[in-house]
């Protein structure tokens, strides 16, 4: 299968990056399609551990390119800090990495936007990393957004910016406005930023056609997760890009058919970060030693990550909006220690068992979940190498799951590091 695609199935941080940085020792290619530098992809090699925000997973391979496609946002300051942060030569960087002009420009005043809107919504505040996704999104959307390949052209570029700030002036705080609304001043340091970066920037479409056509395998790596797309997930908390599968064409800019296999990472239980509903969450003890155990805190803003057991119903909304082919599964060795695994089967809201997710925000707020309780296995799964391997409560927890989804679970991690990952299919 020459293309694979990798998108979170609950609400991020699922383990996309150790996934993606697995299965690029398999690609040619590796390719981010939407979000920005909210995300935080962790991955351990050699015991070391790398978290990238805006650059691909693939980065660490010798012989993989990583593309950011048209559909991401970049901050240029972000963007040089984390090219500094993997201590690569700079002939070897360039080498590996190439960025869509199409792309838009996170700047200062997007960030400040994210923070002002953030503090006026008091107690509905999204909860957002405040690295100014949503306000970069707005202004693409409103065509007011400057772009990468924008930069190319001085002249061009600060007649963009020029539009870009003039719409941002009135929105902010006075003082605010005049730090980050100067056009010169943006335009010399944005201009200064990107210059190691300007050769690199070209139609990433074509370069994805050519790989194609050429037959190399190309990894998609979808960042935050299906429930927090902007159109599917749950609207108002979620975040400004479209995450699911069909995020790939748009952000990528391929169509339909060059998609040929899509799976959903999926933790073993589930947490959020950030405000919004989760039906599952544990504001218990339970849910406080899976954060403990899974060390669950934001890779990008370290906050505590909500915590809660594996729900069905929400995964099965995954399946269908992504045309999931079946399901990774990570974090499986965070469960090992407890006696027995809860599995949200089923809702209840307006006096009815219901086998389905309460979509609306006000069905959301009535529906309680209703659990199937699994033995657990109270051995350590990290060793295991083969699915056989696994304690045979593991395995039935996992057949389960395969059951309640009726899509395969073809991959399983227990383990930080890229060896701890059990194969069961070939999956590129
Ligand atoms: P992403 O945003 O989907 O890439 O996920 P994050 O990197 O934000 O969060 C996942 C966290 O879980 C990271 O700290 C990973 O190192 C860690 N992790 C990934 N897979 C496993 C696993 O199978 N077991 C354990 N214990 N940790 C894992
Ligand atoms: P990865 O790729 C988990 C959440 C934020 C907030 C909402 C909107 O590491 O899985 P934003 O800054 O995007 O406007 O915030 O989305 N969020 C994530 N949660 N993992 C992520 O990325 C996230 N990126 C954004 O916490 O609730
Ligand atoms: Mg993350």
């Amino acid at each position: 299968m020459p293309s694979l695609v990798i998108v979170g199935a609950q609400w991020g941080d699922e383990g996309k990056g150790k996934i993606v940085d697995a299965l690029a020792g398999q690609a040619d290619v590796v390719v981010r399609f939407q979000g920005g530098d909210n995300a935080g992809h962790t991955v351990f090699r050699d015991g070391q551990k790398f978290v990238f925000h805006i650059l691909p997973c693939g980065m660490l391979r010798p012989r993989v390119l990583n593309l950011i496609g048209g559909g991401v946002v970049v901050n240029p300051r972000k963007l040089s800090e984390e090219i500094a942060l993997i201590r690569l030569p700079e002939r070897e960087w360039r080498r590996r990495l190439r960025l869509s002009g199409e792309a838009h420009l996170i700047l200062d005043c997007h960030l400040a936007l994210d923070r002002c809107a953030e503090a006026q919504r008091g107690n509905r505040k999204i909860g957002t990393t405040q690295r100014g996704i949503g306000p970069a999104y707005a202004d693409r959307a409103a065509r007011t957004g400057v772009r990468l390949g924008d930069t190319l052209d001085e002249d061009y570029f600060r007649a963009q910016l020029k539009t870009c700030l003039a719409a941002k002036r009135a929105l902010l705080p006075k003082a605010l406005a005049r730090q980050v609304c100067n056009v010169e001043r943006v335009a010399r340091e944005t201009l200064k930023l990107l210059r190691p970066f300007r050769d690199l920037i070209v139609d990433t479409s074509i370069l994805l056609e050519e790989a194609r056509q050429k037959g190399k395998h190309i990894l998609y790596e979808g960042a935050q997760g299906t429930m927090l797309d902007i159109s599917a997930g749950t609207y108002p908390y979620v975040t400004s890009s479209h995450t699911i599968a069909g995020g790939v064409c748009v952000g990528a800019g391929v169509g339909p058919h060059a998609l040929d296999r899509i799976l959903g990472v999926s933790k073993a239980y589930a947490t959020r970060v950030g405000s919004g509903p989760f039906p599952t969450e544990l504001q218990n003890a339970t849910g406080e030693t899976l954060r403990r155990i899974g060390g669950e805190y934001g890779a990008t803003t370290q906050r505590p990550r909500r915590c809660g057991w594996l729900d069905i119903m929400q995964l099965r909304q995954a399946a269908r909006l992504n045309s999931l082919d079946g399901i990774i599964l990570t974090k499986l060795d965070v469960l090992d220690g407890f006696d027995k695994v809860g599995v949200c089967t089923a809702y209840r809201w307006g006096g009815k068992r219901r086998p389905e997710w309460p979509a609306s925000p006000v069905d959301m707020a009535k529906a309680e979940p209703i659990y199937t309780f699994l033995p657990g296995w109270q051995q350590p799964t990290t060793g295991a190498t083969r699915f056989a391997e696994l304690p045979a409560a593991a395995r039935a927890y996992i057949n389960k799951i395969e059951d309640w989804l009726d899509l395969p679970v073809t991959m399983i991690s227990i383990g930080q590091d890229r060896k701890q990952l059990i194969m069961r299919r070939k999956v590129f």
